[in-house]
């Protein structure tokens, strides 16, 4: 098996003069086993070709916005019609209000939507609109989650101050009591409870939220008069066609939203309902970009594909037959693997691997073999996944598992994991 990697070794050997590090965020592949291209060139449905033309079966689908397929038809013309009348305008289209309409249809706690280009505006603006309602500072998140890349939250500390987060209080997610005692620190000065759809941090086993859990913050939010936020910026439209903690029964005051809700096109929100609302025209929030029209028009198409398709019970159903049968492939090498989250997210780390040596190398020889797998990070199903790329995979994943056996003895520990410590 050959794989020709002369272009991207080019391009980084390019991008390292002109691009501090080669690159930088999560895209970047310095977290990723070697054999991991770090440029693309094109997509289609659930594949992706690097820019030396290698086709892989993509698990990751952006992070999150390849949903329904990258390329889509529907969504496609939909951005199309709306690129051949304008984009970027000197005021918004009809999109807008259109889209918010949607929003508003199929989002049971939303009763207004305002639109941004990243989760990480969605996320800030879901602040300032919590401290905007109740005139206090303090906000509860758990430990570890992610909300955005903005300095309150972003995961590593260079170029961050302790007052950037002197007002955050942590919790541990799904752990009712420490959610009681982060509120009875915040005192007075309580302005909102952020809480991710699931749990879904890098490096562990993911969790589905706790009922208990998620009706407590419900609660605690009820009774001090702060607001309930949850960020579906990762799981948005992947749990429900509502807002993922629709499945605990719990009605957020605001909820965020980005990655998929365009199928690619960049466009975020930040949805509320009418008891928020005054506080949201309060704030100054905006963008050069955030009232483009064509994510806009693309937003309103994946939305009704969304609201009148089986997209999720086909992603549910290829999530379920890829865990299955990729459990009983492990064991068949002697390996049992950690599978953990929602099928249509999967989390896949291996048993007994605590420096994550074993993931590297299996996730790397499934590379090499046409599948794109993460060794660490939740994955996504998306919509145009089929049972015939299961399969394709699960061939892919068979040898890479027998590969592994073969390297076990020579594998060290996994150096460029170092840059994480401090979040692990
Ligand atoms: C839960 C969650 N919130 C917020 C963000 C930030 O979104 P963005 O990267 O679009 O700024 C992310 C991104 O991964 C996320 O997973």
């Amino acid at each position: 098996m050959t794989r020709s990697t002369t272009r991207d070794a080019e391009l980084r050997e390019r991008a390292a003069q002109v691009i501090p590090g080669g690159m930088y965020g999560h895209e970047s592949t310095k977290w990723l086993p070697d054999e991991y291209p770090q440029f693309f060139s094109r997509a289609s449905g659930a594949r992706i070709w690097d820019i030396d033309d290698n086709e892989y079966i993509d698990f990751m689908c952006a992070f999150g916005p390849n949903l329904l397929g990258y390329n889509d038809a529907t969504i496609e013309a939909a951005a199309e019609r709306q690129r051949r009348l304008g984009d970027t305008l000197t005021g918004p289209s009809a999109a807008m209000v259109e889209l918010a309409e949607r929003f508003v249809a199929l989002v049971s706690h939303a009763d207004w939507a305002m639109f941004c280009k990243n989760g990480s505006d969605a996320t800030s603006m879901a602040l300032m609109v919590a401290r905007a309602h109740t005139g206090r500072s303090k906000i509860i998140m758990a430990r570890g989650t992610y909300h955005g890349s903005h300095t309150w939250n972003t995961p590593l500390k260079a170029g961050i101050t302790p007052e950037d987060r002197a007002n955050l209080i942590y919790c541990d997610y799904n752990d009712p009591q420490s959610l009681q005692d982060a509120a009875a620190q915040a005192g007075g000065d309580l302005a909102g409870i952020f809480a991710t759809a699931f749990r879904h941090e890098v490096f562990r086993d993911q969790a589905l939220p706790d009922p208990e859990y998620a009706a407590t913050a419900r609660r605690i939010c009820d009774e001090t008069g702060a607001l309930l936020v949850v960020d579906d910026v990762r799981a948005g439209f992947r749990i429900a066609r509502d807002c993922s903690w629709s499945v605990v029964s719990v009605q957020p005051d605001l909820s965020c939203w980005g990655k998929m809700i365009g199928n690619g096109y960049p466009i975020s929100a930040l949805l509320g309902s009418d008891k928020a609302r005054a506080a949201a025209q309060k704030i100054f929030v905006t963008g050069s970009f955030w009232f483009s029209a064509v994510p806009m028009a693309a937003g309103c198409a994946t939305l009704d594909h969304i609201r009148d398709s089986d997209y999720l019970e086909r992603m549910v159903r290829v999530g379920t037959v890829l865990r299955d049968r990729l459990q009983q492939q492990a064991a068949s090498h002697g390996y049992t693997l950690r599978q953990t989250g929602p099928v249509q997210m999967p989390q896949i780390l291996f048993e007994e691997d605590p420096d994550f040596r074993r993931g590297f190398c299996w996730t790397a020889e499934a590379v090499k073999r046409g599948v794109y797998l993460h060794p660490f990070h939740n994955m996504f199903v998306c919509a145009a996944h089929t049972e015939d790329d299961v399969r394709r995979t699960l061939e892919a994943t068979d040898a890479a598992f027998e590969a592994l056996r073969n390297r076990e003895p020579t594998l060290g520990p996994v150096e460029k994991l170092a840059a994480f410590a401090e979040m692990r």
